[in-house]
């Protein structure tokens, strides 16, 4: 593993290891012709969108139609990252999303679930940034490998549950608190969940007294995954959330909605600073990030590419890869002259078609 130095060493490693699975491309954009996008008609998902693609398409073309503003003649600087979390002081507004089931791209030769598991946390953590865990078929509260992880790093992180039964989420709300996780959350898109369907764990819709009855059931702050349009994302501050993250789960859960920058202004007007707005779907560059702070997030979720990063060099490479989008989000920032987050306004974008 010493060897391994830079992000192209990581992905070159992640593109032998995920060959038939995913190109490790360029562009990860769920375009139809791409090697993932071919599994998604009557067989899994594997790391591809739904159906079509189209919702996973849309979120790398809703990030496309906006563009930085260079602002140059002013004095040089040297942008700070720093993002408080919860109380977490974060190095960058940038987290790794909850991701689970990846041994099931090729098995445990290619990477375990709680090999993958410790290599998002560990290397996050490592990085000053911290991995958030997802939930899947494999996932039960005695094999929690998410929660196991988290563990091993002194709660260093953030466990989404599936809409399961209230019961079996609030059980997995006290397992994480017991580690002493960061915040927990529900990705209520993953009623929608390919995987859960198809494995028979029933996952369902979520009313506004489900919500509540989960918040109330945990001291910590209780983060809503999967939120579209303003209506759910009031709905999200009425149940007392302390978080939304603006999501169509990587394309994976409908196919035909809309990408994720296309409905993060609407929102981030409704909310209005009531609630912290966190946002993913093809987020691959600081310029990524750069641009859904713009459109109002406070934080992103990098999906896809954390995959890639552990599958190449494990917790090495989930570090290389989120220095990477330290680094390139601080370049973005110094040439459109944003010292601090704070700076960051949609003065800085362009909209050009
Ligand atoms: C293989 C795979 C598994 C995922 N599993 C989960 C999960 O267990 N829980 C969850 O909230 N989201 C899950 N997601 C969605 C991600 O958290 C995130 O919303 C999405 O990947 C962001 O888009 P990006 O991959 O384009 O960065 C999964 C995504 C992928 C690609």
């Amino acid at each position: 593993m010493s060897e391994i130095k830079t992000l192209e060493d990581v992905r070159n490693i992640a593109r032998e290891k995920l060959k038939g699975i995913c190109g490790v491309y360029k562009d990860c954009d769920g375009d139809p012709r791409r090697l993932c996008q071919g599994q998604s008609y009557g067989r899994a998902l594997g790391i591809g969108g739904i159906g079509s693609g189209t919702s996973f398409h849309n979120n790398f073309l809703a990030l496309r139609k906006h563009n930085l503003k260079m602002e140059l003649i002013e004095k040089d600087i040297h942008p700070n990252t720093f993002y408080d979390f919860f109380g977490m002081n974060l190095t960058m507004p940038i987290m790794a999303a909850s991701v689970a089931g990846v041994n099931s791209f090729g098995g445990d030769s290619v990477i375990t679930e709680s090999g993958f598991c410790h290599a998002v946390v560990q290397g996050c953590k490592a990085a000053g940034t911290l991995g958030w865990r997802g939930d899947t078929y494999t996932y039960s509260l005695e094999n929690s490998y998410g929660i196991n992880a988290i563990a091993e790093a002194d709660g260093f992180g953030v466990k989404i549950v599936k809409p399961r039964k209230q019961e079996t989420i609030i059980k997995f709300f006290k397992k994480a608190e017991e580690v002493g996780c960061v915040a927990v959350g529900v990705d209520i898109d993953g009623c929608g969940s390919y995987a859960m369907a198809t494995h028979n764990k029933p996952v369902f819709k979520k009313s506004l007294k489900s919500l509540k009855e989960l918040v109330s059931a945990t001291s910590l702050p209780v983060i809503i995954k999967g939120v579209m349009c303003a209506e759910d994302a009031l709905k999200a501050v009425d149940v007392g959330a302390a978080a939304i993250v603006v999501s169509n789960h990587g394309g994976r859960v409908l196919d035909h909605t809309p990408g994720t920058a296309d409905v993060l202004k609407e929102i981030s007007l409704q909310i209005n600073g009531k609630i912290k707005i966190i946002v993913d779907g093809g987020i691959r560059t600081g310029y990524d990030v750069l641009k859904m702070l713009a459109l109002g997030a406070e934080s992103v979720l990098i999906g896809r590419d954390i995959i890639r990063a552990a599958v190449g060099a494990g917790a090495e490479g989930v570090k290389i890869h989120m220095e990477y989008m330290q680094k390139t989000l601080q370049k973005a920032m110094r040439m459109t002259n944003c010292m601090t987050l704070n700076d960051v306004s949609s003065d800085i974008l362009y909209e050009t078609y």
